[in-house]
């Protein structure tokens, strides 16, 4: 039996996308921590930001986090900054699937470059903002990570494809 499977890593790495590809092999869920976060206030995450700030986003991202761990097995996406709260390292720390998908900054910023959901890359300088953060956090999804994923070059199929592999993941019959 696979338990979650639970994918970490920057914005623009491609985690929501290659998660549900990855759930479909696997014939899991998918959840989605940012998703929850919007079902369960009724509002997007810029709303939460503008009126709770990042910290208050961060509690209730942990309060998710917790919730979808301790449920059945899924494939999880996190969000970017899910990695900050040492509460949230304790719980991805628990678990043997965590998966890094690892993006350079260039990468991460030609595929974000357009969006207006993300409140940390509303700013004048977008590409600084994502240097910065990777600075800070990819030596801590390095960290609590079992397996690396590089999404640069490759397709998601062939993402989804190392991520079994490397997990030892059994696909359904
Ligand atoms: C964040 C990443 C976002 C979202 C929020 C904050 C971050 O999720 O949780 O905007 O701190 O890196 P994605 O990584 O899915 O974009």
């Amino acid at each position: 039996m696979n338990s979650a499977i639970i994918l970490i890593g920057p914005m623009g790495a491609g985690k929501s996308s290659i998660g549900k590809r990855l759930a479909k092999r696997l014939s899991l869920p998918y959840r989605d921590s940012d998703q929850l976060i919007e079902e369960k206030t009724g509002v997007p995450i810029t709303t939460i930001f503008e009126l709770e700030g990042e910290a208050g986003f961060r509690q209730r991202e942990n309060k998710v986090l917790a919730e979808l761990v301790s449920a059945s097995a899924a494939v999880i996406a996190t969000g970017g900054g899910i990695i900050t709260l040492d509460e949230n390292q304790k719980l991805l720390s628990a678990n043997k699937h965590v998966v890094y998908l690892k993006a350079s900054v260039n990468s991460q910023y030609q595929r974000t470059r357009n969006d207006k959901k993300r409140p940390l890359l509303q700013t004048n300088d977008p590409l600084a903002r994502l240097k910065l953060l990777a600075e800070e956090r990819n030596p801590i999804y390095r960290r609590l990570a079992n397996i690396t994923i590089n999404t640069d070059q490759q397709s998601m199929m062939y993402s989804v494809d190392e991520i079994i592999q490397e997990l030892g993941l059994h696909e359904p019959l």
